[in-house]
């Protein structure tokens, strides 16, 4: 057994042992700003990362450390109030742990959340945009020995977010009034936030949304063919030009990110009641 699936099966079982017999059929990360759908999971376990063995703990700016075990929308849900990033300079077994984990004790779907930069000239801050593709920038989570129990060494990765959960996501936002973007997520290291040329650039290669985050988690997820929704917060935005003075501040990401904090949780509530 490798070092990475002994750490996997223990934290497993530790979170397992902790979770008095419920068994979540749905995984959350709750990004940048978002931790407060956390408030409405009901019945509430509460597992602070650093109470898990080999657990690396969050250290992002609005980010906490905790799995909460709880009922939402009338199912048995487990969400990481806090992700681990690469920028935070674990490696990348370590950032998909907690997402292995969640696969092991057995989720049926995995539910992602972040704040992104709106690469597409047409979006605004405060925009929410249902992830439809990706591209990954930063290094792959699988590389390595594969973890035969958990996919294969090759992984499709034709539909990375499923295709009958955005359709849903679309009907809910009608039906509830929420205007929402779709796009493509392209994943970068950070911690810095992008040039204007690094906008431009990713602009000109497809993607809608710049984060640094999501896809590892997505990558491992759908290595076990686990079906994933995403949805970003358009939380700042590109300038068409190079001599517009302004900055890109995470103070002011994480006060947008919970400005949208309510539509988003509206989306994710009615969604997973509709599983
Ligand atoms: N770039 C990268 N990551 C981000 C951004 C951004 O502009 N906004 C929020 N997360």
């Amino acid at each position: 057994m490798t070092d990475t699936l002994r750490a996997i099966h223990a934290a497993s079982d530790a979170l397992v042992e902790r979770m008095g017999g419920r068994k979540p059929q749905i995984g959350i990360v709750l990004g940048s700003g978002l931790g407060m759908l956390a408030d409405q999971i009901e019945n509430p376990i509460v597992i602070p990362y650093s109470e898990l063995p080999g657990f690396p703990v969050s250290t992002a700016i609005g980010h906490k450390g905790n799995f909460i075990v709880g009922t939402l929308g009338g199912k048995c849900v487990i969400a990481m109030q806090g992700r681990i990033h690469y920028y935070e300079g674990y490696p990348m077994h370590l950032v998909v742990l907690p997402i292995r984990v969640m696969i092991r004790i057995g989720i049926q779907y995995l539910f992602v959340s972040n704040a992104a930069g709106g690469t597409n000239l047409s979006f605004h801050v405060g925009d929410l945009m249902i992830i439809r593709d990706h591209i990954n920038l930063i290094p792959n989570p699988l590389i390595g020995p594969n973890l035969d129990e958990f996919g294969p060494r090759f992984p499709d990765m034709t539909r990375p977010y499923d295709p009958g959960l955005i359709l849903k996501a679309e009907e809910i936002a009608a039906w509830e009034g929420i205007s929402l973007q779709k796009g493509v997520y392209v994943a970068v290291t950070g911690p810095c936030y992008e040039t204007p040329a690094e906008y431009r650039y990713f602009r000109n290669i497809g993607a809608d949304a710049v984060g640094m985050s999501t896809v590892p988690e997505v990558i491992v997820a759908r290595h076990s063919s686990i079906p994933v929704f995403g949805m970003s917060v358009i939380t700042d935005v590109a300038h068409a030009t190079d001599d517009e003075d302004y900055v890109t501040d995470g103070e002011a990401i994480v006060e947008a990110a919970n400005a949208a904090a309510d539509r988003m949780t509206v989306i994710f509530k009615r969604l997973v009641e509709q599983l």
